[in-house]
């Protein structure tokens, strides 16, 4: 039987692997529109979301009929699917294997899209597995930060907001971790840092300084200043146990306009989205705010990781 590509953790590609999918994302990103329907016609996707999405979901399925391609989409609520009768996620799969040529999956718990995986007959691709990883969203993070900084490696990036419980902080520290001399900031209230967990001690060679806000970012302003990325993130309410918890964390790290006029020329700001309240949209016209040319680069590196898992 031939490998199944999934795509299931950040560090599971290498370097040149890495840099093949995002030769062809620019080559799909600047192909016509009639050509890129050729690319995999026939094929079908299946976006299968127990936890809410918009950008992610959204893209995969733009991504899939650009190429030509059709989509399953479970992506308004497993609530409508089999799910809610009482399915096991293996089965679910197993099901949706039958008609689709790979499954894009969300899902609550760490280690889901694994599980997936080891009973699924065609591609999964982890679209968020709990608090675990976001593979997808760390490729088209460094993606930008290629296209953004001019390079991959000697970055200095500074993590702000929910470093706990952030699946896509923990996909890019485990990503940008491969490339020589990249360096990590870690700014965070202290009960969401990744200090002491196996992540930190995992790229803990590349960590340069730890900052815990006790009340405003402004505490980091050093760090910030430093950063060629400031990649800031949202506080994950829905990972809270005790909702007064959250309402203590939530307002910790919010970026101000003062705060970014201090940052280089260069820098760039970059947040998977969606933000709450953690960038006014004040910010938005600053040439230094990224976040939405992230959004448009996860077009193009989905649709290359969607001819990855269909063709190779
Ligand atoms: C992120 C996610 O779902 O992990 N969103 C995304 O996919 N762009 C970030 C978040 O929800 O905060």
């Amino acid at each position: 039987m031939s490998k199944i590509n999934h795509i299931l953790e950040a560090s599971q590609f290498g370097i040149e692997e890495i840099e093949r999918i995002f030769r062809m994302s620019r080559s799909l990103s600047s192909i016509d529109a009639y050509r890129l329907t050729q690319v995999l016609p026939g094929k079908t996707l299946a976006c299968v979301f127990y936890e809410p999405s918009t950008r992610t979901s959204a893209s995969f399925i733009a991504a899939m009929t650009k190429l030509g391609g059709g989509v399953i989409p479970i992506t308004q609520g497993v609530q409508y699917s089999s799910v809610s009768k009482g399915e096991t996620l293996e089965d679910t799969v197993i099901t949706l294997g039958q008609y689709a040529d790979a499954i894009v999956l969300r899902h609550p718990e760490v280690g889901s899209a694994a599980r997936a995986a080891s009973v699924s007959p065609v591609p999964i691709i982890n679209a968020g597995d709990g608090i675990g990883e976001h593979p997808t969203q760390a490729l088209l993070d460094l993606y930008t930060i290629e296209n953004e900084v001019g390079r991959s490696n000697g970055v200095e990036v500074c993590f702000v907001g929910d470093l706990a419980n952030g699946r896509t902080v923990h996909s890019l520290l485990r990503l940008l971790s491969m490339y020589p001399g990249n360096r990590f900031h870690l700014v965070s209230p202290q009960p969401l840092t990744i200090v002491g967990r196996p992540l930190y001690e995992e790229v803990r060679g590349s960590i340069g300084d730890v900052v815990y806000v006790k009340r405003s970012l402004s505490e980091a302003r050093e760090v910030l200043r430093r950063s060629d990325v400031v990649y800031m993130t949202r506080v994950q309410k829905e990972r809270f146990g005790d909702p007064k918890e959250y309402d203590e964390l939530k307002d910790s790290c919010l970026l101000t306009k003062e705060l970014v006029s201090s940052l280089k020329d260069e820098t760039r700001i970059l947040h998977p989205l969606p933000r709450v309240n953690e960038i006014p949209t004040s910010i938005d016209s600053d040439p230094r705010a990224a976040y939405f040319r992230q959004v448009k680069s996860g077009l193009y590196v989905r649709m290359s990781l969607l001819r990855y898992v269909m063709t190779t």
